[in-house]
């Protein structure tokens, strides 16, 4: 069995918590409402997509595509959308980085059972904050968002405080060994005119690091994870790691000669795939040629300008958990392999975090394995970076929902427990938490 949360089945009525206290799910959150609604209805279904052979079998999507149609909705709108499962196995939709009540969720096993081959599901939440976001099954996730069960969501900001004149999502993803931009190898084009603003939202959705960058033009790094750095300023072909879960919004102003080009590379250290992903300009224009990689990566933790932040690493925290990341050989579904480890356990016998609503609470994450690279995501929540290796950040604040730590690095991130429910914390290496990387965040 296969599931991310294969021992959680018994736990979607109520809860026990580490304290023994019952944690009545469906009691609470009061029906979310707001003044319009963008209702959509996303169907899990199979679909032969052209990237495979004829004998390679199907994908599976959400409405036939891969990924699936790009949900765009304004700040403050509720989002009502309709599940419908064609496929021949269980399947929910988690909202990735989106701070959802905790019954729309979509963990399978803990805010709801996985929805039945030919049943029907609504999630309904309010987006509260603007930004990149993306979903995906979260029953058997590893299997079924590599199999193409994701897409992307966009929240437009209220009020906006840029203009963008094209806006284009860019799923990363891997098929049959290659990594692909929407579901295509080689050149794309976006058609855009010299001088006018294209922001690229950028969505990983495999299981280890790429990366990426933009050639022709000198780009912002705009957001990460969906919200916006401060004063970002221009980088020009730096490479750029994006890990599992993560989001990278890039802006740029389309060159008055020639197209930018957005080159990609499986592999974290490169080189780039010769041809690039996507192209932004006119037609026929010349297209800027594949840069070497260069030796400076981007570096969140000083990239912007400083701005006062709510919290800071000099903040109070009520609560600090330290979560240590590392992995064994073991058993791990019934088999012998490797098992990633949080605090030394393997799900389901990681311990659960408990923290009171209101409180200030601090993660220490560190990673002590010797090899691995792990993307560590908060459901319900976007967390303050406060501290790398020990220090504080010298630039823009950071506020990710998956943060990632290559071998031997530490970093403290915190956040206000303002939205009570059962959460997970996991790695989005989804095969690491498909062998043990889990744990719960929970208060009442
Ligand atoms: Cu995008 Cu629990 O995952
Ligand atoms: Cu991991």
């Amino acid at each position: 069995h296969m599931d991310t949360m294969p021992q959680m089945s018994n736990m979607s009525t109520d809860c026990q918590g580490a304290s023994g206290v019952a944690i009545p799910i469906a009691s609470l959150h009061a029906p979310e409402t707001a003044a319009h609604i963008a209702e959509f209805t996303l169907t899990a279904q199979y679909a032969h997509l052209p990237f495979f052979a004829k004998d390679q079998g199907d994908a599976w999507t959400f409405n036939g595509t891969s990924p699936g149609p790009t949900l765009r909705v304004r700040q403050g709108d509720l989002v009502v959308v309709h599940l419908r499962n064609r496929l021949s196995a269980g399947v929910t939709i988690h909202w990735h980085g989106v701070a959802v009540p905790n019954v729309a969720d979509g963990v399978a096993g803990v805010t709801q059972d996985a929805v039945k081959p030919g049943e029907t599901y609504t999630y309904r939440f309010v987006a509260k904050d603007a930004g990149t976001y993306w979903y995906h099954s979260h029953q058997e996730s590893f299997e079924q968002t590599g199999h193409g069960l994701y897409g992307v969501l966009i929240v437009d900001p209220a009020k906006p405080s840029v203009h963008d004149d094209v806006d284009v999502p860019l799923a990363l993803h891997t098929w049959n060994g290659t990594l692909a931009v929407n579901m295509t190898t080689g050149r794309q084009r976006i058609e855009a005119k010299p001088g006018q603003w294209v922001r690229l939202r950028l969505v990983e959705t495999d299981n280890t690091p790429h990366l990426v960058t933009l050639a022709g033009v000198p780009f912002l790094v705009a957001a990460l994870d969906g919200h916006d750095l401060h004063e970002p300023t221009p980088l020009t072909k730096v490479p750029l790691v994006v890990d599992g879960g993560q989001r990278y919004d890039l802006r740029f102003q389309v060159p008055q000669s020639g197209a930018a080009a957005l080159y990609i590379a499986s592999d974290e250290n490169g080189p780039y795939q010769k041809t690039p992903a996507v192209v932004i300009g006119s037609e026929g224009a010349a297209v800027a040629p594949v840069p070497a990689v260069g030796p400076k990566e981007f570096d969140f933790t000083t990239y912007g300008q400083p701005k006062p932040d709510a919290i800071t690493a000099k903040s109070h925290f009520d609560v600090t958990y330290t979560i240590t990341l590392n992995y064994t050989f073991g058993f791990s579904n019934g088999r012998p392999g490797p098992v990633f480890t949080l605090d030394g356990q393997s799900f389901p016998n990681t311990p659960m975090l408990m923290v009171k609503e209101g409180q200030l609470v601090r993660l220490r994450f560190v990673n002590e394995g010797n090899a691995g690279i792990h993307p560590m995501h908060l459901h319900g929540h976007t967390f303050t970076v406060v501290t790398k290796n020990g220090r504080a950040l010298s630039g823009s604040p950071v506020r990710l929902d998956t943060i990632s730590l290559r071998p031997g690095e530490s970093y403290d991130v915190a956040f206000y427990a303002d939205n009570p429910g059962l959460w997970m914390i996991h790695c989005h290496n989804l095969y690491h938490a498909n062998h043990g990387m889990d744990m719960m965040l929970a208060y009442p």
